[in-house]
């Protein structure tokens, strides 16, 4: 590539305004809905503190504002207070995304003390039973209310995040009961995205229609009751919708990925197009990574999308929605989403969803590969 055509890129492409820092891939919890790869990076592979603390210095130099620490189970890391402290030098909002059973006390004071400026905790149930069969960690439920009170005595702001799924969808109005008892600012209510390992389980994990119906509806009336009080942000699970999802609002436009290992992604799911190449952050400059990286340019924009969405005036909402989705489904991610209503593959889509939210499978639990362990 010329120089004049570099320098154009690194003009027009603006930066990114999150980092999402996959720590490590491991995790106490093994739910089912897991959407990273199947294949997951071995503690060995992962990056050192020196290399996530020049990514970060890396990051705020490039015009990253947030930075999201997530795993796995980012606590998993030894190094996390001194990541949240490097963030807090940069002048970087550091959200910490957590399952929330593995952090003393005192150490998520030293978090608080180190510059952490916002908790994500993940809830699988909205009790001990429900949490328990889902995550598959005994005594899970307790354990998050626990740290989720001594985050809100330590003045952290929190959101709660469930992943709703047949085994729970069923429990959105005791999420929203449970969200403001913890004394939650947010409320995410994100039905589950069948990518990696959630791939495996969605005859197990797709709910019914009816089921979603009443969970909208149950949102809904929750949203103006207690505006003011507690947000809530629910979106609806994509395989019944008519128009698809702003996947990663447009590909290389606003997040940039990194893996425990230092791959540079566009998205979590991208490493299941097969032809993309993935530059390190271990060789590469954050900045070329974004910039200049075949991945990340490789579905930036619309152009590359057929003409049914070239003329379609929702094409800057969701920019063709998910490009995984359109691969896993067409076997092509230069297709529209699937799941459009415009796609020739929408009908396809909605028999394979009735077919799926019939099934009776039991869950297919995701564990950390044998002998790893994740603390
Ligand atoms: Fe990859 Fe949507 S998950 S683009």
């Amino acid at each position: 590539m010329s120089d004049m055509a570099r320098s154009h890129i690194e003009k027009t492409i603006a930066p990114p305004m999150g980092l999402l820092a996959e720590l490590t891939h491991r995790c106490p919890l093994q739910c089912p809905y897991c959407s990273n790869p199947v294949e997951l990076e071995r503690r060995g592979d992962e990056m050192t503190t020196a290399d996530w603390q020049r990514i970060l210095r890396e990051a705020a130099a490039l015009g990253v504002l947030q930075v999201h620490l997530s795993g796995g189970e980012p606590a998993a890391r030894r190094d996390l207070v001194e990541l949240v402290e490097t963030c807090a030098h940069e002048g970087l909002y550091s959200n910490l995304i957590t399952a929330g059973v593995n952090i003393t006390p005192e150490r998520l004071a030293a978090l608080e003390a180190a510059g952490l400026d916002h908790v994500q905790l993940s809830f699988q149930g909205a009790d001990d039973e429900v949490t328990e069969h889902v995550s598959g960690l005994r005594g899970a439920f307790d354990k998050k209310c626990a740290f989720a009170s001594e985050v809100r005595a330590l003045g952290l702001p929190l959101t709660l995040n469930v992943v709703l799924h047949r085994a729970n969808i069923h429990q959105v109005d005791d999420f929203i009961a449970l969200a403001l008892e913890l004394g939650a600012e947010r409320l995410e209510l994100a039905h589950a995205q069948y990518y990696g390992w959630a791939l495996r389980n969605r005859g197990a994990l797709m709910p019914q229609r009816h089921e979603v119906m009443t969970a909208l509806r149950a949102v809904e009336a929750a949203q103006t009751r207690l505006k003011g009080q507690l947000a809530i942000d629910s979106v609806v699970p994509d395989y019944y919708a008519h128009f698809p999802k702003p996947c990663m609002n447009g590909w290389g436009q606003q997040t940039i990925n990194i893996t425990p290992s230092g791959l540079g992604l566009p998205c979590h799911a991208a490493q299941t197009i097969p032809g993309l190449e993935f530059w390190s952050a271990r060789e590469h400059a954050l900045f070329d990574i974004w910039h200049h990286s075949p991945a990340f340019n490789a579905f930036r924009g619309t152009d590359f999308l057929p003409e049914t969405c070239q003329s379609c005036d929702r094409r800057d909402i969701d920019h063709g929605g998910c490009r995984c989705q359109a691969l896993m489904m067409t076997g092509d991610a230069r297709q529209m989403d699937p799941v459009c209503q415009h796609s020739p593959w929408h009908e396809e889509i909605q028999t394979l969803t009735l077919e799926e939210a019939s099934r009776d499978e039991p869950f297919a639990y995701r564990r950390f590969a044998r002998g790893e362990r994740h603390a």
